[in-house]
């Protein structure tokens, strides 16, 4: 049984998905031991105190001084702290570097909100990602899970899933309706793989 680690910054239903598909058996060779989130509002933390799983708020700003190695090196004491095996980065918006990904290479998997390589890389996160794709006009867009490397929604895909884009959308209604038809299906499928490989 793999332990896993996972890091949010918001609402936390990627988070919230993952523990339903804990509890359902998606999940069946992994444990969520931890949430790490970079901001002390994220709701996501309450859904992990509900579900029982430890947390930690770590910040960039107020609690590494904004240096970015710091950042990475806190969380990744927690995570081995934890005795974290596999890091799911579920909303998880900040950006790091260094320690974290040598120690956990192969070991991080990411959600994306669009389908990897359109709309992605730094600064597309969020509601962003949606705009744009609605700014370009595509008719199909979706999720992306994939492993985490050092160049930003650059490592190997994992899953896709394919989301229509209809008439009329905003970029709230399409954020939604890719949560529901992809990002709460693709990533618990996709941290189930991570935790089966040996
Ligand atoms: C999700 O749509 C996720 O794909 C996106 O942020 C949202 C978080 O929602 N992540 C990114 O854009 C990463 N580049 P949640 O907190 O409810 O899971």
């Amino acid at each position: 049984m793999k332990k896993i680690g996972v890091l949010i910054s918001g609402g936390g239903t990627n988070l919230q998905a993952l523990i339903d598909a804990e509890k359902s058996g998606v999940i069946k060779s992994g444990k969520i031991v931890c949430v790490c989130s970079n901001s002390a509002g994220a709701y996501g933390l309450t859904r992990a105190e509900n579900a029982g799983i430890p947390t930690k708020v770590i910040r960039k700003n107020a609690d590494c001084g904004g240096d970015i190695d710091e950042f990475s090196r806190r969380i990744c004491a927690y995570m081995k702290e934890m005795d974290v095996d596999i890091i799911v980065l579920a909303g998880f918006l900040a950006i790091f570097g260094g320690e974290l990904l040598k120690e956990y290479a192969g070991k991080i998997v990411n959600i994306h909100p669009s389908l990897i390589p359109s709309f992605c890389g730094e600064g597309m996160y969020g509601l962003k990602v949606h705009e744009a794709a609605l700014d370009y006009g595509v008719k199909v867009t979706g999720a992306t899970a994939h492993l985490v490397n050092e160049v930003v929604d650059g490592g190997k895909i994992l899953l896709q899933k394919a989301v229509e884009i209809k008439d009329g959308d905003t970029p709230v209604i399409l954020q939604k309706r890719v949560m529901e038809q992809a990002e709460w299906i693709i990533l618990p499928r996709a941290v189930e793989m991570l935790c089966k490989e040996e």
